[in-house]
């Protein structure tokens, strides 16, 4: 059963796990970057967080990397399944005394689990803001004679006080943060490693980078409903 479908061995499984999870960190990277624009304050961070909304739902290259990271994200899932599914195949009775902590970390032993919470974050955040984007009613004003959607008056709305469920969406983007942390503590130097990137002078580079990316780029994240929710109150 393994060995058959849509990722023939275990190592193209293991290749396709890292690669698609790669390229996803480069997507986070991307979009945090856009996103940090929405803490700047008055007129003019409305109008460059919707004309970055605007640019990177219409330039045909941004369309086309848009494209890669919803079936980079499909992948990555199915390619996660499998590699579950056969995993359990392969040892189909649990040891009798499994000391899991002895033999991996937290997160490298929950990273299915893990998996499931971020794809169940994505799959609430693509409701609430991609979904709105293309799909609901945003109102628009023109920048310079283009029209824009108000996609920062969504944002603002979604986190702001006076939407009775902010508070709730605002904790569970920060808990998604955490979930996401943890996926990539292991997940970031683990992909180097399916590639066969290991040695004694780079491994602790990787890790360590891995570690600092995990904790650096969630946090960025969970920062933003965090301070757009403060900077509502009142
Ligand atoms: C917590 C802070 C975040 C904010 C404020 C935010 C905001 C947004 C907004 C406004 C959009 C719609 C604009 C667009 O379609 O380009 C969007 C799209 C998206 N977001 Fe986020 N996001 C956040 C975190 C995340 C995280 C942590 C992930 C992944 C784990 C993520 C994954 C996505 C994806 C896959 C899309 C669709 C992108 C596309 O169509 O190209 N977002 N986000």
């Amino acid at each position: 059963m393994s060995n058959k479908g849509l990722f023939p061995s275990s190592l193209s499984k293991k290749y396709a796990m890292a690669a698609t999870g790669l390229f996803l960190c480069l997507f986070l990277v991307g979009h945090l970057l856009g996103n940090l624009q929405l803490f700047q304050s008055g007129e003019a961070g409305r109008d460059a967080f919707n004309e970055y909304a605007l640019f990177m739902t219409t330039f045909p290259l941004v369309k086309v990397l848009s494209y890669a990271t919803y079936f980079g994200i499909l992948l990555h899932v199915v390619d996660g399944i499998l590699l579950v599914r056969a995993n359990r195949a392969a040892r189909p009775v649990r040891y009798v005394k499994e000391n899991g902590a002895a033999n991996a970390g937290w997160s490298s032993r929950n990273m299915a689990v893990l998996g499931t919470v971020v794809l169940a974050f994505i799959a609430a955040h693509m409701q609430n803001f991609w979904y709105v984007m293309h799909f609901g009613e945003v109102s628009t004003y023109a920048i310079d004679g283009v029209e824009v959607k108000d996609l920062h008056g969504v944002v603002m709305e979604f986190f702001g006080p006076a939407n009775g469920m902010a508070l709730g969406a605002v904790l569970f983007y920060v808990i998604a943060q955490v979930a996401i942390g943890f996926h990539l503590w292991h997940g970031f130097a683990s992909a180097f490693q399916s590639f066969g990137l290991r040695s004694e002078k780079y491994t602790p580079w990787i890790e360590g980078a891995g570690k600092a990316f995990s904790v650096v780029v969630p946090a960025a994240f969970a920062s933003i409903p965090v301070y757009l929710y403060i900077i509502q109150l009142s």
